[in-house]
């Protein structure tokens, strides 16, 4: 299930976001989750299995667009689908005409884009 972060997840959050491998320095993740909390175009959810938080997805809004900035899963769940269907969740809690990749999710996005297309044949 896909949550809206909240401010007493924080360590858990910055642990999911230190698996980006541009968030490895403390002062860097510092940054990243202050943007989140203070920013009102960033918006920061989580993936809530059972009690636990083992996936996080970050949203930067544009004008036009939700752009995909962090993507995470913890490692022993990843390869379950909780990627993919966090980036399909996003839709419900902010009105996205399209779902954009950074430079850093690009991979993975285009990843989930190729399958989707792959689906509607
Ligand atoms: C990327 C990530 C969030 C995927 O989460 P997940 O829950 O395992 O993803 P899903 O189960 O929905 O999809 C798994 C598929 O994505 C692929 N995948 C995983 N990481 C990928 C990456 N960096 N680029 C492209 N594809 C990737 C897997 O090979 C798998 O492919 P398959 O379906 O053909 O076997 C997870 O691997 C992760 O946390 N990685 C570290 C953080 C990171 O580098 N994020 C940016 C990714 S561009």
């Amino acid at each position: 299930m896909l949550v809206r972060y909240k401010k007493n997840c924080e360590k858990i959050a910055m642990g999911l976001l230190s698996f980006m491998p541009q968030e490895k320095d403390i002062k860097k993740l510092q940054e990243t989750i202050h943007t989140y909390e203070n920013n009102p175009n960033w918006h920061l959810f989580m993936w809530k299995k059972d009690e636990d938080f083992v996936g996080l997805i970050g949203i930067e809004t544009t004008d036009t667009e939700c752009l995909v900035q962090h993507i995470t899963v913890t490692p022993s769940f990843r390869g379950e689908g909780i990627g993919k269907e966090m980036v399909s969740k996003v839709n419900n809690f902010l009105p996205c005409n399209e779902i954009t990749a950074a430079e850093s999710t690009k991979p993975f996005l285009d990843k989930c884009s190729i399958q989707q297309e792959g689906t509607d044949v």
